[in-house]
């Protein structure tokens, strides 16, 4: 099994490496990772390549995955929720214009520009009978319906464009890549930088570890069909409306 993991340098996509390392032995991992670096030990580990990429980078992205021949799963663990000058809004007068930019560039650019170049990829293998993910990890406030509590404009619609990017994904690659399931993801809430300054309202059991949440991440993927592409999971494996 061929895993690209993208932004495997974040807490979600780092446990996500430590996980599938730990509990499929014949994987092997392309990762890219951004401007933290990733631990020594996942350096030097000799079944995964790393690379340098910033995912809003369409140049980076041609060039990492234009080195990749083939590939089971590409999952992608990028995202922003806050920067160093401003978190989510709790009204809209906080909105800001770069924030919102800064949101729709990290948390849905990427996704479009590794499903461009990953294309390639996929064409090569459309007559293999195993089904090939391509799955992004995108959050419950991105769901449309769900929303009953209002506020993080730029987040909420930045996931939102993300849902839509996969959905439309989805049903073009229905036809062309019959063989590949698309899908978004939502962890959960999960113990990492982004949620830091979030996690004071939130009960113990419902904040889980990075490796819990990639361990729930990959038996869904794992689980998925070609014929379930299109559709938005919770880390639980139930369905989200979009
Ligand atoms: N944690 C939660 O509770 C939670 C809940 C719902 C959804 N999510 C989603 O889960 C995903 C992973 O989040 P996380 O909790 O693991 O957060 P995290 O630890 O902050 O990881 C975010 C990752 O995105 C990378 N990244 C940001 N900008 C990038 C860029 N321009 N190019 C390449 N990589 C970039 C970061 O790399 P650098 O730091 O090196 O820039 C880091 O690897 C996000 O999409 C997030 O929205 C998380």
């Amino acid at each position: 099994m061929i895993a690209v993991i993208a932004a495997g340098n974040g807490g979600i996509g780092q446990a996500f490496i430590e996980r599938m390392l730990a509990s499929k032995p014949d994987t092997i991992i392309h990762a890219s990772y951004h401007h933290s670096i990733p631990t020594q030990t996942l350096l030097d580990n000799p079944r995964i390549s790393w690379t340098k990429a910033d995912l809003t980078s369409e140049s980076d992205i041609k060039m990492w995955l234009g080195g990749i021949e083939s590939l089971d799963w590409l999952v992608n663990c990028a995202g922003m929720l806050h920067n160093a000058d401003k978190g989510p809004e709790k009204t809209i007068r906080e909105f800001d214009a770069d924030f919102f930019y800064h949101n729709i560039q990290v948390n849905c650019l990427p996704t479009l520009l590794l499903a461009k170049h990953a294309t390639a990829i996929y064409r090569r293998q459309k007559s293999e009978a195993s089904v090939k993910i391509f799955a992004t990890v995108s959050a419950k406030v991105g769901s449309i319906e769900d929303n009953r509590l209002g506020g993080w404009y730029s987040y909420r619609a930045s996931k939102s464009a993300l849902n839509m990017s996969l959905k439309n994904l989805s049903i073009e690659w229905q036809r062309q890549l019959p063989n590949v399931c698309v899908a978004s993801l939502h962890p959960g809430t999960t113990d990492t930088q982004l949620s830091k300054p979030f996690q004071k309202n939130v009960a113990a059991n419902a904040l889980f570890s990075s490796n819990y949440t990639a361990d729930k991440l990959i038996d869904i993927i794992g689980s998925l069909s070609a014929e379930q592409t299109g559709r938005f999971w919770s880390w639980d494996g139930s369905e989200l409306p979009w």
